[in-house]
Order: structure tokens, then C-alpha cells, then sequence
């Protein structure tokens, strides 16, 4: 039966460039990690921190412990964190900074992940009430995933990173997918990552390595972060068997690909369109979309219903599925795809 796997970009499976760069990969290419004796690893950090345009950055196993371990290295247990509502750090993150990094979270909410400041600024802690938690960090999410992948553009962190500096913040940036941001604006990544203090981004997800994720900062943030990887058991040992497929996934090319994916997204939505259905299609600004039902249907049947007709995808919320486009999709599976959902949309609305 035809698959068409529209849940997420973490499906995606490495190039052939990736397979063959692993295969020529020798021993004298491999090291102790926690020793910082990879070379392969080293390369690769020492890419990506080019590439993002900090002075040093570090592999890390996921998205999720790259975000703990940014959060672990600017903080201190009892300390205040401002993240949006929708954020991945906040829903779908286990509480990992409460019930490891010992902090206290106030969510704001947001328009498509864009806070209003003056909103912000009323949250902020006064430091000098001893009753009072300090407000340390602020966190901002780009692409934002639940709010459909929608960019936050460089003049918004700007403002958000002046906000910071006056009220003594430091800046994270979840830039899981940083480089889809900088794809779809088509301005270079650093535009959105000079503003921020630390951002994670994924090699796993439209970069399709199969492992990792990579923060990236200051030499100093980068050697407390180091310690939480450590502490985090997040030490990998001969890890260059991961960090060779990073090292072609941050190559302009393959930076570059994206593209593909943000045209796949606009041609599904485009073609959901044409079924007329009384549905929210929200257009993408990058690899996901969202379609909003406008009824009370039981969203998990229709989910269900989209897999025997050979369409995987996932529900957000109790009224919006999120298709996310990536590597290894053409356009024939998206119209394939498209189809499928029609159908399906038509049988239950
Ligand atoms: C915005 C965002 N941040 C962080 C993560 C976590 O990444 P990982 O799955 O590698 O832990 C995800 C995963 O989907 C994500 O979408």
C-alpha cells in the first residue's frame, strides 16, 4: 500500500550523499567525545558554529535535551523563564525545566508566536522584592511549530532582543527549524540567530540526519553546556558516526533543499483548497500546514480514516491537523496525498 507520511519532518530517512560520506568514514575519523578527541564531531561543531554565526557550539542527542541543556546553562533553580504558550519547550518537553532545571515558567501568548511586549514587560519580576522570583531568560520558538511554521522575521527578535537586554534576560532561540525560517525569507540564517544568546537547531528534521540536534552561543555558554550534556547523559563517545551526516546537512546545497519542502507545503495547501470544503486552510510560511475544522468532528476518526486511505498526519489540537512536507516527498505524493485528504475531508464534513 502507497504511504504518504505527512506527521512530521523527524520521518525523514539520510541522502545518498550522507550514506556515502559515512561509508568512507574511517577509524582515524573516530574518537572519545566526552574526551573532545572526535574529529568528526569537532568538524562538525565547528561548522555549525560558523554556520550560525556564534563562537562555539556542541552536538547534542535531540532538540529536547538541546533546549534543557540552553535553558540548564543560562539559569538558576528558582529562577522565572517567558515562553510562549504553543511553545514545544513548554507542551511537549515533559516539564523537563521544572522537574530538572528547578525554574518556574510564565507563558505568554502570542500573534502567530509573536508577543506583544508591553504584555511582556508587565510580566517581569522585580527584582529587588525579596518575595519575588527573578525573571533570568525569555524563549522564543522559529519556525513556530504549533502555530503552523510560521516564521518570527528578524525586525521581531530585534525588538525582542532589545526587551531582553533592558530587563537583563538572557535570549534563547528553539531554532529546531531555524534554517526553514531563513529559507523562507531567503535572508542567511545569522539574521535571525544574532539576536539570540543560544539557539538549538535539529540536524533530524528537514536537515534529515538521522540524529541530533546542535546549540550553539558563546565559548563560555558552550563549555557550562557542555557539563549538562555531560550530566544529561548526553556524552556519546565516538559520536562522529552521528556528526558525519551533519557535516553534509549544513551544506548551502543541502541548506538550500528546503526550498523543495516550503513548495510541496504551498502545493498541498493549494490543492486541498480546490475541494471547497468549509475548512480553515492557513497558508504555509514554510514546511507545515494546518487545516482547521470549522465543525465539532471527532478529529482522531478523521486521522484514522486519512491512514487507510495511505495519508499519515497528526492532530494538534482538538480541531487542527498539521501536515509537515520534508525529504523524500515529491510532488506526486503531494497530490497523491491530496487527494486522500480531500476525500476524506469531503466523507466527514
Ligand atoms: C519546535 C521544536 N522544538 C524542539 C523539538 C524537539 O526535538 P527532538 O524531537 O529532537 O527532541 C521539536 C520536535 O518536534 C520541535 O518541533
Amino acid at each position: 500500500m502507497r504511504i504518504v507520511d505527512l506527521r512530521s519532518d523527524t520521518v525523514t530517512k539520510p541522502s545518498p550523499e550522507m550514506w556515502e560520506a559515512l561509508r568512507s568514514l574511517g577509524n582515524s575519523k573516530l574518537g572519545d567525545d566526552v574526551e573532545g578527541e572526535d574529529p568528526t564531531v569537532n568538524d562538525l561543531e565547528e561548522k555549525a558554529a560558523k554556520v550560525v554565526g556564534k563562537e562555539a557550539a556542541l552536538l547534542v542527542t535531540s532538540g529536547t535535551q538541546g533546549n534543557l541543556i540552553s535553558l540548564l546553562s543560562q539559569t538558576n533553580p528558582g529562577d522565572e523563564i517567558m515562553i510562549e504558550k504553543r511553545s514545544h519547550i513548554y507542551g511537549h518537553e515533559v516539564g523537563s525545566t521544572a522537574r530538572l532545571g528547578g525554574l518556574m515558567i510564565c507563558t505568554f501568548s502570542s500573534d502567530k508566536g509573536v508577543p506583544n511586549l508591553d504584555n511582556l514587560q508587565d510580566m517581569i519580576r522585580n527584582r529587588e522584592d525579596i518575595h519575588q522570583p527573578p525573571t533570568t531568560l525569555i524563549s522564543q520558538e522559529n519556525t513556530h511549530n504549533y502555530h503552523g511554521g510560521v516564521i518570527i522575521n528578524p525586525e521581531d527578535l530585534q525588538k525582542m532582543k532589545n526587551f531582553a537586554d533592558i530587563n537583563k534576560l538572557k535570549f534563547h532561540m528553539d531554532g529546531a527549524r531555524i534554517f526553514n525560517a531563513a529559507i523562507g525569507l531567503n535572508v542567511p540564517v545569522t539574521e535571525f540567530t544574532k539576536h539570540v544568546d543560544s539557539v538549538m537547531f535539529c540536524l533530524s528534521k528537514g536537515l534529515s540526519c538521522p540524529v541530533g540536534s546542535i546549540v550553539a552561543g558563546s565559548k563560555d555558554f558552550i563549555s557550562k553546556a557542555r557539563r549538562y550534556r555531560k550530566m544529561l547523559g548526553g556524552g556519546m563517545r565516538q559520536a562522529g558516526i552521528i556528526a558525519v551526516f551533519g557535516l553534509i546537512a549544513l551544506e548551502p546545497k543541502w541548506i538550500q533543499r528546503l526550498e523543495e519542502d516550503h513548495k510541496n507545503a504551498k502545493l498541498l495547501a493549494e490543492c486541498i483548497k480546490t475541494y471547497n470544503l468549509p475548512v480553515k486552510i492557513h497558508t504555509p510560511d514554510t514546511n507545515i500546514v494546518i487545516v482547521e475544522l470549522m465543525k465539532k468532528i471527532e478529529i482522531s476518526k478523521i486521522i484514522t480514516e486519512f491512514g487507510k486511505e495511505g495519508v499519515l498526519a497528526f492532530s494538534i489540537s482538538k480541531d487542527k491537523i498539521r501536515f509537515v512536507t520534508h525529504y523524500g516527498l515529491n510532488e506526486n505524493d503531494i497530490e497523491f496525498a491530496s487527494e486522500k485528504i480531500g476525500k476524506v475531508l469531503t466523507k466527514f464534513i
